[in-house]
């Protein structure tokens, strides 16, 4: 039994996609609190450059590089046996990787008759398939560290809600959702609750991939990004470090009874009507 409730002490937490700008801060937080922090990433030098950046702020952390494309079953599977390797054990998973591409999405000048098919496939490739083959990979792991395994899906508030243009990334994140809540009965059953599967839904927050579609070049928001903030109750986008609460909540005791749940981190988009 875990000395609290949210005990991270040693837990050791696998983050696909790590570095981003989301998971790469959500990696850093959980190694800053005392996690065995596994990152995945594709490129070895933005490992280097994230591992680099957690260790300067925290030297006693430990945390691992792992190259590793969540399209690729056999490097997940290297990546799964050099962690248990090193650490013996795999508490957590967290399905990070994920994003959008232009061609899957239908700007104001095009309708969905000219959606790239090939684009949309590749980003329900990313967010979809990235989310269901890592959690294949690993699993084994994760059933062998029960009870108090968990998976989080990084899901998107796109997933529930119409968003102009964006068709591809939401029909992916909704099967993220679904595909949640099916993983979590049939292992809430199989484990009586040791492995626990449940997504998070930031609502929107500025990072690489929409930067240039949400501010202009002198950080003032475009059409679109003031949008986002009349939509949401707290008139403003979220900063990185508020998902650290809520993903630090469901990797820990303190959820033990939770799953099948998405837990919306939004500032208010997805229930305010805007009236
Ligand atoms: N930012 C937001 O406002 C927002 C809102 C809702 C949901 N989300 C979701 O939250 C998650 C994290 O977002 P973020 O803003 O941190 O994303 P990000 O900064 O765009 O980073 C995406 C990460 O996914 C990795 N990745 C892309 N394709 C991959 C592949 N085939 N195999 C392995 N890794 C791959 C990227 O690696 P490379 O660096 O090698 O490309 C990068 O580490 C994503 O699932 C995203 O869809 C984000």
């Amino acid at each position: 039994m875990p000395a609290t409730l949210f005990d991270l002490t040693d837990k050791v937490i696998a983050i696909t996609g790590a570095t981003g700008t989301l998971t790469g801060s959500a990696a850093g937080y959980l190694a800053s609190q005392g996690a065995r922090v596994a990152y995945l990433g594709r490129s070895q030098a933005k490992l280097d450059a994230a591992l680099a950046g957690v260790l300067s702020k925290h030297p006693s952390a430990q945390v691992l590089g792992l190259v590793a494309d969540v399209a690729d079953r056999a490097a997940l599977e290297a990546a799964r046996d050099a962690i248990l390797a090193k650490w013996g054990r795999i508490d957590v998973l967290i399905n990070g990787a994920g994003g959008n591409q232009p061609g899957a999405t239908i700007t104001p000048d095009k309708t969905f008759a000219d959606l790239d098919f090939a684009a949309f496939h590749e980003v329900m490739n990313l967010n979809f398939h990235g989310t269901v083959l890592p959690t294949l990979a690993f699993l084994p792991a994760l059933l062998a560290a029960a009870p108090g395994a968990s998976v989080v899906n990084f899901s998107s508030a796109s997933s529930t809600r119409a968003i102009s243009r964006v068709v591809g990334y939401s029909a992916a994140k909704a099967a993220v959702d679904n595909f949640t809540r099916w993983l979590a009965a049939d292992l809430g059953r199989r484990t009586q609750g040791g492995v626990r599967v449940n997504s998070l839904v930031p609502g929107f927050f500025i990072g690489e991939q929409n930067r240039r579609l949400l501010t202009q070049e002198d950080g003032s928001l475009t059409e679109r990004g003031q949008a986002i903030c009349r939509q949401t109750s707290f008139g403003r986008f979220g900063e990185a470090d508020e998902l650290h609460g809520a993903i630090h909540f469901l990797v820990t005791e303190a959820s033990r009874f939770v799953t099948g749940t998405t837990v919306v981190v939004d500032g208010g988009f997805c229930i305010d009507s805007g009236v």
